[in-house]
């Protein structure tokens, strides 16, 4: 069962922000992983790591694949696979056509599990091993992630939504009971192997002041909770939340009121902050999911990366599927690079494959465990392949350095890049 294996490839991860310099990631031309019962027991070059392989180890040979650690996508919405590429319209109008409809859907326990296991297939088919993700209002929906998440024996972190005005009757939970049923998820699901809990209000438009104060009362009784919600996605929801809250100076400061700033907060979008809001986030050491992809299909704006930066915040990137256009990190780091260039401050290749990595695993504060190949981290990677395509073959051939051909993979790569994903050093059903 728990045979040692050496993946043997070219492998990339990251120890630190590679902007600080080339001490901040560690490649191996010719490398490999030695993985045992789940976890990274070494990561160096293929010579020497070879000469000490314990007894019994399988050698599994992957020359010209590239391993990294699997990515991390720390803002998706399960629910929401099915209103993926709904055109037209922009978040609020979004939200009312295409979304509150198809969340519905989720009060039948046979649905949630089919799209449970439809979601998290799909996450490892496009590389993603671990995610914070959006349920719906119906606390049953998050059981039914977090059983299907349990199965695949993935590190997953989700919750229920909490909504309770502006949005259909039929979505609307209360204060009251959506203390109750958070609680109830919990006690069940926190802390259960590799799953956590993340208190959920949907945003600030559709939850009382008495629902937000609930939250904080979940965060301050239980520990290591996440704190999930959106923050400045969209200038009409802006301007909604300002008369919504007339006594808060800005958006993040209805959340700040009602205690729900701080490490393990993690707010999705936060493309149109104030300075003071910068400054709180930093002082608090609160957590910015960015979802490029999403930012530009519902047309919400761009990310600022020098103010994320200057303000030495936690920035992880989400894909914020359905308003996200693929579940592919690739995909959204293209995005990201993108975004970048319209500003004083382009990320870089390794910046961009750092952010779906370890720069995930800190704003989710879960580096000690996932993330990179320090020795004890669980095993989660990916195999990646440069030459998936016959395009993608003849363009990765002309690379001459390791940033030319992430650049390439990141901006030409897909789903078909990722040949392998593996969980606690598992092969998992990849392609389905
Ligand atoms: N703001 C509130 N709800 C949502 C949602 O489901 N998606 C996005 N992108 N923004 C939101
Ligand atoms: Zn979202």
């Amino acid at each position: 069962m728990n045979t040692p294996i050496f993946w043997r490839a070219s492998v990339l991860h990251f120890l630190d922000d590679p902007e600080k310099g080339a001490q901040s990631w560690e490649y191996f031309d010719d490398g490999g992983l030695l993985v045992e019962s789940g976890v990274i027991k070494a990561c160096g070059p293929a010579e020497a790591l070879l000469e000490q392989l314990p007894e019994g180890c399988e050698v599994r040979d992957f020359s010209s694949r590239l391993i990294v650690p699997g990515f991390i996508d720390t803002h998706v919405h399960y629910p929401q696979l099915e209103v993926m590429a709904g055109c037209g319209v922009q978040l609020l109008d979004w939200l009312e056509q295409y979304t509150f409809p198809a969340e519905a859907q989720f009060s039948n326990p046979e649905y949630s599990k089919e799209i449970a296991e439809l979601f998290l297939d799909q996450c490892l088919t496009h590389g993603t091993t671990t995610a914070l993700i959006f349920g719906t209002v119906d606390p049953q929906s998050v059981d039914a992630f977090f059983e299907a998440a349990e199965k695949r024996n993935m590190r997953m972190i989700a919750g229920k939504v909490m909504m309770d005005r502006n949005a259909p009757d039929y979505l609307l939970d209360t204060p009251e009971s959506s203390y109750e049923d958070s609680k109830r998820l919990i006690d069940l699901w926190h802390n259960k192997g590799r799953l956590s809990y993340a208190v959920t209000p949907r945003f600030a438009p559709t939850s009382s002041s008495e629902q937000l104060a609930m939250a904080g009362r979940l965060l301050k009784e239980h520990k290591d909770l996440y704190l999930h919600t959106h923050l400045s996605e969209n200038s009409k929801e802006i301007a909604w939340v300002q008369e919504l809250f007339p006594e808060s100076d800005n958006y993040l400061d209805v959340y700040d009121q009602h205690g729900l700033l701080g490490p393990r907060s993690v707010f999705a979008h936060s493309i149109h902050l104030c300075d003071q809001s910068w400054n709180r986030m930093a002082e608090t050491d609160s957590s910015i999911a960015c979802c490029p992809g999403s930012n530009l299909f519902l047309g919400s704006g761009l990310f600022n990366f020098s103010k994320a930066k200057n303000n030495n915040i936690r920035v992880g990137l989400g894909t914020d599927v359905g308003g996200g256009t693929s579940l592919c990190l690739l995909n959204t780091m293209k995005d990201a690079y993108q975004v970048s260039q319209l500003s004083e401050n382009t990320i870089s290749p390794l910046q961009a494959f750092y952010l779906a990595t370890l720069g995930g695993a800190r704003a989710l504060h879960l580096d000690d465990r996932i993330g990179s190949f320090k020795i004890g981290n669980e095993a989660d990677f990916l195999v990646l392949n440069p030459e998936a395509t016959p395009l993608l073959k003849f363009r990765t051939d002309k690379t001459k350095t390791l940033e030319e051909l992430l650049g390439v993979l990141m901006v030409m790569g897909d789903d078909r890049v990722i040949e392998k994903a593996i969980v606690m050093g598992q092969e998992t059903r990849g392609k389905s």
